[in-house]
């Protein structure tokens, strides 16, 4: 991946930008907390006026917000995010396979009014566009996931909140009005997992999603050589001296057991079926067969992830998985996809091969970074522009018209 190659500030910038950074800090509420609970107190502020976005609502397209979040955030937190495992291939697979569908655009259809709302187990949404979990939004910026959900919020898109959130979920069911969907991380010991599982029913979350593609380690090499060229004192806010995270928010009251456990089958997934009151979804399949064994295992959806290439560099891109889940599933339960989207009609796409609704990771993130919620909702505002762009040349003046002959795939 050629960004992640990009040499770091020139020394005097980096200077400028810290005494910058400073001041900033000394005037900001989140000062205490920045320092002791989140790295991102040793990055550089968002929204500084020598980058060429002096607000979010120049940013252009979501590349913008990954240039700026490039510069803003500290190498290693940079890195982090920027990961896949790796030589990066699955991750950059993803967003590839969105150039080799070409769009079948329609003539002459009245797109004078254009609806891209969805209705996702009986919820309406704004947009088929939502925020997938990804871990400790207060690495980005001090608001973390208070600032995420509110953009949802304002915008009306699904989010999805981490397991390895920064902020309790009850806090952010409270900052968007009405809990998020609950991205569960399996804990090693079931009766951790039980307590998971009810706290996020208690604060509202209506759906879980346990994320499966992740339960046997990585090489997020990436992160892993940014981290070595990040001059930062870890241990200043994170928990071992390379970078460990702390507990965070949801696993106070937990034994500590740690997650993802290695023996984890489709026995434990019946477990969790029954504790599970609100709706239980799979992240991270990438089989029919797998998502047969989901429908015959009482799931009520499935999202088609590869962890955004975090995972396992398998090479094959969530875009391409997508209609072998939906073929195994039939029509009887949602199947969302994320992976790779950048553009609007990248989402155009996925809807056109079957997907309910579609995620972002790293682009909200590049948003939050510089600009905290406003960066979000612009992330969230282009999308929707551009999809609805799409939506009116191609002819599709709903999801409901945006169908398989919307697209002609070259994906074999
Ligand atoms: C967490 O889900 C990560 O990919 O780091």
């Amino acid at each position: 991946m050629d960004k992640l190659s990009q040499p770091r500030q020139r020394p005097e910038v980096q200077r400028e930008l810290r005494r910058h950074f400073l001041r900033f800090l000394a005037a900001s509420p989140f000062f205490a907390e920045a320092l002791s609970e989140t790295g991102w107190a040793q990055g550089t502020p968002p929204g500084d006026p020598k980058f060429a976005i002096p607000a979010a609502k120049d940013a252009l397209s979501l590349l913008d917000f990954e240039a700026l979040a490039r510069q803003t955030l500290p190498p290693a937190h940079w890195g982090y995010m920027a990961s896949g495992v790796d030589d990066n291939a699955t991750l950059n697979a993803n967003i590839n396979a969105y150039s080799r569908i070409e769009l079948r655009p329609r003539r002459l259809v009245d797109v004078s009014k254009i609806d891209y709302s969805i209705e996702l187990f009986g919820v309406k949404y704004d947009s088929p566009i939502f925020l997938c979990p990804v871990g400790g939004h207060r690495m980005f910026h001090p608001e973390g996931e208070l600032a995420t959900g509110r953009a949802s919020k304002a915008k009306n898109v699904m989010q999805v909140l981490s397991t390895q959130t920064s902020i309790a979920v009850e806090e952010v069911a409270k900052a968007r009005g009405n809990a998020p969907w609950f991205q569960l991380y399996m804990p090693s010991k079931w009766e951790d997992a039980e307590k998971l599982v009810n706290r996020a029913q208690d604060a509202g979350c209506p759906a879980i999603a346990w994320t499966i593609d992740n339960l046997a380690g990585r090489n997020l090499e990436t992160a892993e050589r940014f981290r070595r060229n990040d001059t930062r004192e870890c241990i200043t806010c994170h928990a071992t001296p390379n970078g460990g995270r702390r507990n965070t928010a949801m696993f106070t009251g937990l034994s500590g057991g740690g997650i993802n456990p290695l023996d984890a089958s489709w026995e434990l997934f019946d477990k969790l079926r029954k504790i599970t009151k609100v709706k239980l979804l799979l992240k991270g399949v990438e089989t029919g067969e797998d998502a047969k064994m989901a429908r015959e295992h009482g799931v009520d959806g499935i999202i088609v992830s590869n962890h955004g290439g975090r995972a396992t560099e398998d090479l094959r891109p969530t875009i391409k998985t997508l209609p072998e889940v939906i073929q195994a599933v039939g029509n009887q339960i949602p199947v969302l996809v994320d992976g790779g989207v950048r553009r609007g009609s990248d989402a155009f796409k996925a809807l056109a091969m079957g997907a309910k609704a579609v995620g972002i990771g790293r682009p909200y993130t590049w948003g939050l970074t510089a600009f905290g919620q406003q960066g979000v909702e612009r992330v969230i505002d282009i999308l929707q522009a551009e999809l609805q762009r799409t939506m009116r040349q191609c002819g599709t003046p709903t999801v409901a018209r945006i169908t398989r002959s919307s697209v002609e795939a070259h994906l074999s």
